[in-house]
């Protein structure tokens, strides 16, 4: 249970401070703003204290990519993002990875060897999106290796425990690797815009659609946002699934007679315990008024998912984690134009990673429980989730 949110719900619209956020926490208003045109997503709107790293030009040198813009210039790369990555002609391309995701998933399991004891986070979760994101972008295989090199420490300078401890030799490691990563992802564009292949950065730079195609500039800033995005996110939905697989073995148990089970697993992971607990990353271009009360103009707003997620206005024995509740529309991926991008990918991946977790590990227990929790109010998950077992 989540006390905190229930003590949150009690009061619908909480603005403690005069140059504060105002916080939501009730689904129903959740749902409701997130539909809001008055509410903005634009970096440009947000004060220096809402802003994010992927907010500040100045830390990418990249123009804001489209989840920290508004419509129309926001839909604009949206679908042109989103017909490289299912273009309407041919199957998803997604649909046709699923055997390339249940490669990777195996290869890493098997990388286990004749451990009886592993870390999830460090030896399954945190490798996967990342090698799946190379294969979608079009990475070469023999690149992999060096860009995840440079993906790990840009990806660790973004997590607040980190930025924390870091000294100054690992803020120069995590900024030299943004260059190479950029210097990277520029020359494979130049390259895919001379002799296109079957892969999403050829589709982004040759999109030849009624929004025509990228610059180099929205491409890589695209590129970008879908690595960062696309990362820990995953790394904690998988491993938040586990954790709470562990924790109800009964469903574990029918997991593993039954893939099928898996996509309303996952669906009620992202109710239960989603990986994105609040988007805090919005402010009001109008005032607004919720529950009698006025949100003035230009405020910055806090959307609490994770407590929308388990508002009993909503949801019927929300503290409870059961994948065949009938409604299972959490707000785990958010909701409106904002939506999760990335869905569909993140829904498979976690999907064939907890069938085969389930499928491959024998008798498998936590060591620790709970196990060390990133000091994170936004991303959700464990830094660490040792798991033994016996075969
Ligand atoms: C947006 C969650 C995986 C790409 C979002 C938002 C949430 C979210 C809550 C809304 C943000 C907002 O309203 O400001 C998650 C979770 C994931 C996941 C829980 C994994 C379990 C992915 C993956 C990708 C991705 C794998 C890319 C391949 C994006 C993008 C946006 C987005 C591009 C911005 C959409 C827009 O502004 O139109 N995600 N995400 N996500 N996500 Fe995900």
């Amino acid at each position: 249970p989540y006390p905190l949110y229930e003590e949150l719900r009690k009061t619908p619209v909480l603005h403690e401070e005069e140059d504060g956020p105002y916080v939501f926490s009730s689904y129903w208003d959740i749902e409701a703003l997130l539909h809001d045109p008055r509410v903005s997503s634009d970096a440009a709107n947000l004060t220096a204290a809402g802003a994010d790293e992927l907010s500040k030009p100045e830390e990418t040198g990249l123009p804001p990519s489209f989840i920290r813009l508004d419509p129309p210039e926001h839909d604009r790369l949206r679908r042109i993002t989103n017909s490289a990555f299912g273009p309407p002609h041919k199957p998803r391309r997604i649909d046709s990875m699923r055997g390339e995701l249940a490669d990777i998933v195996t290869g890493l399991i098997d990388g286990f060897g004749d451990a009886r004891q592993i870390d999830l986070v460090d030896q399954f979760a945190y490798p996967f999106p990342v090698t799946v994101i190379c294969r979608l972008l079009g990475v070469p295989r023999e690149d992999e290796p060096k860009f995840r090199g440079w993906v790990d420490p840009v990806v660790a300078s973004l997590d607040p425990d980190t930025r924390r401890d870091a000294d100054a030799e690992f803020r120069k490691t995590a900024q030299e690797a943004r260059m190479q990563l950029g210097m990277y992802l520029s020359s494979l564009v130049e390259q895919r815009t001379k002799e296109p292949q079957d892969d999403m950065l050829s589709d982004l730079v040759s999109s030849h659609g009624p929004d025509g195609a990228m610059t180099m500039m929205e491409v890589l800033s695209t590129s970008l946002l879908l690595l960062i995005a696309g990362h820990e996110t995953t790394v904690n939905l998988i491993t938040n699934g586990m954790l709470t697989l562990l924790r109800y073995p009964d469903i574990l148990a029918r997991l593993r007679d039954d893939p099928g089970l898996s996509a309303n697993i996952v669906e009620e992971l992202l109710r239960f315990e989603p990986p994105v607990q609040i988007v805090p990353q919005r402010s009001t271009i109008a005032d607004i008024e919720v529950r009698g009360v006025t949100i003035p103009k230009g405020s910055r707003i806090w959307l609490v998912l994770g407590a929308g997620n388990r508002d009993p206005e909503r949801f019927s024995d929300p503290e409870r984690f059961d994948p065949d509740r009938g409604d299972i529309q959490h707000l785990g991926f958010g909701s409106g134009v904002h939506s999760c991008f990335g869905a569909p990918l993140a829904r498979l991946e976690t999907q064939i990673a907890l069938t085969e977790l389930a499928r491959r590990l024998d008798g498998p227990r936590l060591v620790e429980d709970p196990p060390p929790y990133r000091q994170n109010a936004v991303l959700r998950g464990p830094r660490h989730l040792n798991i033994a077992f016996d075969a």
